[in-house]
């Protein structure tokens, strides 16, 4: 018996056209572990490129290497094919609330339709960049190439105006790029998706049409398993979604999403950072001293994992209490008006943190953050999570969830605890900044029990009046 009694800001799917940008409802985040791919968010800097001859299609490696090399797709699907599931967060994540600190300074807001729902969770598949960088011939664990390359540069096929109509870029440093323990993909497919093909269709019209259906169990029962291995390869693992990087994206895990570029041109080995706009201005967390007047953008580094101090990430939560919608609601509260007075609520959402680091711990407060109750936490059903262990998914956001008592109207706060002990910050004025980024303070639903009370009382008052007038006449 559940209501649902939603944030109701949040409570909607936002867009811009161009360039495209969405994010998802937050019941459609909360609602699977790994995000249905038509519920991603998209974040573009400019128009989505269309790549439609897939055989010409190559990336370049070049820069601060002994020998460049051009791959094509097939190079990339012979190396072996990982799966990694990892959590993608924009920086701008709840820029609107970090915006509405400090209305007086104009804060750019790239789409300001956007706000809180820039995550997602994916099981991605493709290559080891430290994989494909071996065929160049720079070894894995390589911090600097030979000839002085300390950075691994992504430049997509898409332009952007930031970059005066050049393409998107972005870099991560070398170690990283080269270390398999980091992950760092270059993903071809997304979430396992797999399409039938025409050939398949056609071949089950045919068997159903030609074969009587005697016939047909008689040949399928004697050659099942040829017939299954058959049927299976003509399953094809569906490509990445386009908007979503295909043919081809990079994938850094535990990283601001910025740096996960879509579109992949060309892999550049680079003797310093990527000096694109999204690395050096954008992307980037400033003191709240800074305004536009006295900005220095050299004087800050370009974010990568999400925030060191305060380094785990939203709570979203979703409220429900224990009663129910509508005409069970009303039956509920036939059957036993205390009911309203004895109200629980469950808490759930997700956390998540930066570099790989697991989530220790989610605290729930109804008072302001004076008590809390530790909600449980969970990745995949049926198996316990354990921060960091072998068998949680390192790169993954965690569920959490509490049924907790709830005395009045109250505004439920939660707060995540990373494995490094680091904490959410309380609010989003203590860490306010110029370009918006990661606002990762407690995450507030304000529950407004007094409409469902004050409703339920007006029905009874109305009630009480009527039966008493029908008792007068
Ligand atoms: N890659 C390219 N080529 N162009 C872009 O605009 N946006 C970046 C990153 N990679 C971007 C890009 C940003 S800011 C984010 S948060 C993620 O892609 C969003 O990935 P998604 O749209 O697949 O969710």
């Amino acid at each position: 018996m559940e209501i649902e009694l939603s944030c109701n800001s949040y409570a909607f799917e936002s867009l811009t056209v161009e360039p495209f940008n969405a994010e998802p409802p937050r019941s459609a985040l909360i609602s699977s572990y790994v995000t249905p791919v038509d519920f991603f968010y998209k974040r573009n800097h400019g128009p989505i490129p269309i790549v439609d001859d897939i055989e010409s299609y190559y990336v370049s490696i070049c820069g601060l290497i002994e020998n460049s090399k051009d791959l094509f797709m097939r190079d990339i699907r012979m190396l072996r094919k990982y799966n990694i599931t990892a959590t993608l967060q924009c920086a701008g994540n709840r820029r609107t609330a970090m915006s509405n600190v400090r209305t007086e300074e104009k804060m750019i807001m790239l789409s300001p339709g956007l706000t809180s729902y820039e995550m997602q969770h994916a099981v991605w598949s493709g290559a080891k960049l430290a994989d494909v960088l071996e065929l160049v011939g720079i070894p894995n664990l390589t911090s600097v190439t030979r000839s002085g390359g300390k950075h691994v540069e992504f430049v997509s096929i898409d332009k952007c105006k930031e970059e005066n109509g050049g393409p998107y870029k972005a870099s991560i440093p070398l170690s990283q790029a080269t270390n398999p323990e980091a992950d760092v993909l270059l993903a071809y497919e997304m979430n396992g998706e797999a399409q039938y093909s025409v050939v398949a269709l056609f071949l089950v019209v045919w068997a159903t049409s030609c074969l009587n259906p005697v016939e047909l169990t008689s040949w399928l029962t004697l050659n099942s398993n040829a017939y299954s291995k058959f049927f299976l390869s003509i399953i094809m693992p569906k490509p990445l979604n386009r908007d979503h990087g295909y043919p081809l994206r990079v994938v850094v895990p535990g990283v601001i999403g910025a740096r996960s570029v879509k579109w992949l041109d060309t892999i550049n080995i680079l003797a310093e950072e990527c000096q694109g706009f999204f690395m050096q201005k954008d992307y980037k967390m400033f003191p709240p001293s800074v305004n536009w007047d006295n900005i220095n953008w050299k004087s800050r580094r370009p974010l990568m994992d999400f925030p060191v101090q305060h380094n785990t990430e939203t709570c979203w939560l979703t409220v429900r209490n224990l009663l129910t919608r509508g005409r069970e609601c009303d039956e509920a509260w036939k059957a036993d008006p205390q009911l309203l007075y004895n109200l629980q609520a469950k808490v759930s959402g997700y956390a998540v943190s930066g570099g790989g680091r697991g989530i220790e711990r989610v605290d729930i407060s109804v008072d302001g953050g004076k008590n809390w109750v530790e909600a449980s936490r969970y990745q995949k059903t049926g198996i316990p999570y354990i921060a960091d262990h072998m068998s949680s998914d390192k790169w993954a956001w965690v569920f959490f969830e509490v049924i907790i008592d709830i005395p009045h109207s109250t505004q439920i706060v939660a707060k995540a605890v990373d494995t490094a002990a680091n904490v959410q910050p309380e609010s989003v004025e203590t860490i306010w900044n110029l370009r918006g980024v990661l606002n990762t303070s407690w995450h507030r639903v304000q529950l407004a029990l007094r409409d469902v009370l004050s409703t339920k009382i007006m029905c009874l008052s109305l009630i009480m009046m009527f039966t008493g007038l029908l008792k007068l006449l």
